[in-house]
């Protein structure tokens, strides 16, 4: 195992796609840039523009697109002499990277990304063709996503719940080529905050921009006014006592506020405070945070040339960690100058089967066929019935080796017992080695 590269490396992208709202600065933008002030921690924050051209295909809003959210990110003070902020596609060493990775990577295992199943199982819903629309890129998006984090050694990966599932894939991805090629890769860990708040939109449902309702980050002044104006309320009237709980304003304004401020403003609902007067406050009070750094998103909005110079000089300290990095993983897959002396290949990428789980298969004295599968220390994890034709055993056999334990379903009937945890974690150990193994050959 290469040592772990310390400090601890955080990383994590950022779509660019859309323009930021209040939302996405509370759930995620003010913590990660709180975070990246630490001390001890090496951060990357880089804007995810190769993955955006999978959902987009209109250049200039690509480009509006990535000049909004790298403004928005300096605006809110994340600062790029102390963290590595730079943007996805001034790094060609990433894609080379998602390339070595792919070459690894079970189709298998993308077939079952959430993503995808969603897109195919919309399709079936409509009785479409199950590929219909889909292309490539989002097919391989966890791959790109693998390569985005394996090529940093980041150890810790900030996201959303909904990205977990990438995470484990990229370990899966890291797993696999370690395997094969030696322990290069760091296996990285998701880190889910749940404490974030999620802040209601303008109708009150989760903001977001699928839901059209939110409320745009760095709108003007006067925008920002009038959306706040918009939030729905109930339809108490001025010294009616009003609800905090379930309501979206008050929600909203929670997320700014201190304690203190809170109990205030609970206490005037109470008191019967007038809508109005309570969207006057909320305005307010995020004012107060968001107004210096809107001056700030205006400034780089209207001085692109700055921002680029910013992440310039972000993918110059991005590349001067995966230039030699990926040379080190070019020479561990084969990709390497002729002159240097071949070593026998075989031996070099042969995993050692020793330690593994095996399928066993073999007759009984009824006459009938059956497969165990069996751990290292001869427990038999998985018992099959007998089968009257061996071929119908062994192709169980070689369904449950390349399907890990997602076949597992299909064979339930044939098995003596319900298949046991540490059976599914041998299944899925199998798996990762077959398509591994597969590629070197
Ligand atoms: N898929 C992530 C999202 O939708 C964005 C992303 C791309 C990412 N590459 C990444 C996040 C690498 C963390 C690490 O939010």
């Amino acid at each position: 195992m290469t040592p772990t590269p310390k400090p601890l490396r955080v990383l994590t992208g950022i779509n660019t796609t859309g323009t930021p709202h209040l939302g996405n600065y509370v759930g995620s933008i003010r913590a990660a840039v709180r975070a990246s002030r630490q001390p001890g921690v090496q951060s990357f924050y880089f804007l995810a523009d190769l993955h955006a051209l999978i959902k987009c295909h209109e250049p200039a809003r690509i480009q509006r697109s990535t000049l909004e959210i790298a403004a928005s990110w300096l605006a809110a003070g994340l600062d790029p002499e102390h963290v590595i902020f730079y943007r996805q596609s001034d790094i060609p060493e990433i894609p080379e990277l998602c390339w070595l990775l792919t070459c690894v990577t079970g189709k298998g295992l993308l077939n079952r990304a959430h993503a995808y199943k969603a897109a195919i199982d919309k399709n079936a819903a409509t009785g479409t063709e199950p590929d219909d629309g889909v292309t490539a890129g989002l097919f391989m998006y966890p791959v790109l996503m693998a390569a985005d984090i394996l090529m940093f050694q980041a150890h810790k990966v900030p996201v959303g719940r909904d990205q977990v599932q990438h995470l484990e894939m990229a370990r899966d991805i890291a797993a696999s080529f370690n395997h094969l090629y030696g322990g290069h890769l760091v296996l990285p860990e998701a880190d889910v905050d749940d404490n974030v708040a999620l802040l209601p939109g303008l109708d009150g449902r989760k903001m977001s921009k699928s839901y059209d309702n939110t409320i745009a980050l760095f709108a003007p002044r006067a925008v920002m006014h009038k959306q706040i104006m918009g939030i729905v309320t109930d339809s108490r009237g001025p010294g009616e006592p009003k609800d905090t709980e379930g309501s979206a304003l008050y929600a909203i304004y929670r997320a700014f506020a201190d304690d203190d401020e809170s109990a205030r403003f609970a206490r005037a609902f109470a008191n019967g405070i007038s809508w109005a007067d309570a969207k006057q406050q909320l305005f307010e009070r995020i004012e107060q945070e968001l107004e210096p750094m809107r001056a700030r998103y205006e400034h780089f909005m209207q001085h692109p040339d700055e921002v680029e110079v910013v992440l310039k000089a972000g993918a110059d300290k991005a590349r001067a960690i995966a230039t030699p990095f990926l040379d080190t993983l070019r020479h561990a897959v084969g990709l390497r100058n002729l002159t240097q002396q071949a070593r026998p290949a075989r031996a070099a990428v042969h995993p050692d089967k020793s330690g593994l789980p095996n399928f066993k298969q073999y007759r009984e004295k009824d006459g009938l066929f059956y497969f165990k599968l069996v751990a290292s220390d001869g427990a038999v994890l998985l018992q099959s019935k007998g089968f009257t034709a061996p071929r119908a055993a062994g192709q169980a056999v070689a369904k449950l080796r390349t399907g890990g334990p997602t076949a597992l379903p299909e064979f339930a009937a044939v098995l003596q017992h319900p298949a046991s945890a540490s059976a599914k974690a041998a299944l899925a150990l199998l798996y990762a080695l077959q398509h591994a193994s597969g590629a070197a050959q």
